[in-house]
């Protein structure tokens, strides 16, 4: 085909992948391709912006390492990974809201008995945690697996300081009988995304702030239901209304009021949804 123009590009591009032999590749790369197209087309898109656009995209994979995910950040604050959420999380009305999964879980957690303290050493107010697990009919949910993470009082997780040799303010514990399990975290403050980056300098560009509200990371999993990735957010924090990834859901705000000096409390339920028989949980 010769003699492209501004608006024959697009059939063009799309009668070129006509013959992929993936079905997914091709409705995905089209769609995006399409939605490319008219987005150069709508804002009138130039030359040297898109050369920008590109400086842009490659100091966020240069800033990319074993501990920091920019792209992630990227997708975070573009409203991207929330809308996926939204989009593949639609829980039946009782279970538990699912929020993003943010860039600093770990794999490498300590595995802790119930009635542990998480913090390690990291700074901040105690806070003691008794969560239950139950499944949609409310039957306690046993053995199932808590992974809690969350930032320290000075706004950091641990992957984030460069000198700390070990895990802390995380870990994963198991459920009791009882769906129950206990133990003691910190309180929860609001902190900064990471703002030294590319991500960071749109941000400011837009004039948009780059804080989160307070809260603790849940990741839950147990036998024979949907694997749960979200947050409880501290009720007063700020940024509730303004989080900077878009992630808080009201159902997810929870009172962690002072049950004696310097020491707070949370008591939180969480409810998982049954798979069906033959699904991928
Ligand atoms: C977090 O809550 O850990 C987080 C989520 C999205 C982007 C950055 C941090
Ligand atoms: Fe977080």
């Amino acid at each position: 085909m010769r003699n492209i123009d501004a608006q024959t590009i697009t059939p063009a591009f799309l009668q070129r992948i006509a013959g992929c032999g993936d079905p997914r590749l091709k409705q995905v790369l089209g769609a995006l391709v399409t939605h490319l197209h008219d987005f150069a087309r709508e804002v009138q898109l130039t030359e040297a912006e898109w050369m920008a656009g590109i400086e842009f995209l490659t100091t966020t994979g240069q800033k990319c390492s074993g501990t920091r995910q920019e792209f992630i950040l990227l997708s975070d604050v573009l409203g991207l990974s929330m809308l996926l959420v939204a989009q593949h999380h639609d829980k039946p009305a009782g279970c538990t809201e699912a929020t993003v999964f943010g860039p600093f879980h770990t794999d490498d957690a300590p595995h802790l008995p119930d009635g542990a303290d998480l913090r390690g050493g990291a700074p901040g107010t105690p806070l003691d945690v008794a969560i239950e697990v139950r499944s949609l009919d409310g039957r306690a949910l046993a053995d199932a697996e808590v992974d809690v993470w969350e930032a320290d009082a000075d706004g950091f997780y641990d992957v984030q300081h460069a000198d700390l040799d070990h895990r802390r303010a995380r870990g994963v514990l198991r459920t009791d009988a009882e769906g129950r399990a206990r133990f003691t975290a910190l309180l929860p403050t609001p902190y900064p995304v990471p703002t030294d980056g590319p991500v960071g300098q749109v941000l400011v560009a837009c004039g948009r702030h780059p804080w989160r509200p307070a809260h603790l990371h849940f990741l839950i999993r147990a036998a024979g239901h949907e694997t749960l990735v979200t947050h409880i957010f501290r009720e007063g924090s700020d940024y509730l209304d303004s989080d900077v990834v878009f992630g808080v859901r009201s159902s997810l705000v929870a009172e962690m009021p002072e049950v004696a000096p310097g020491r707070h409390q949370l008591r939180q339920t969480f409810v998982l949804n049954p798979v069906m028989a033959g699904a991928t949980p």
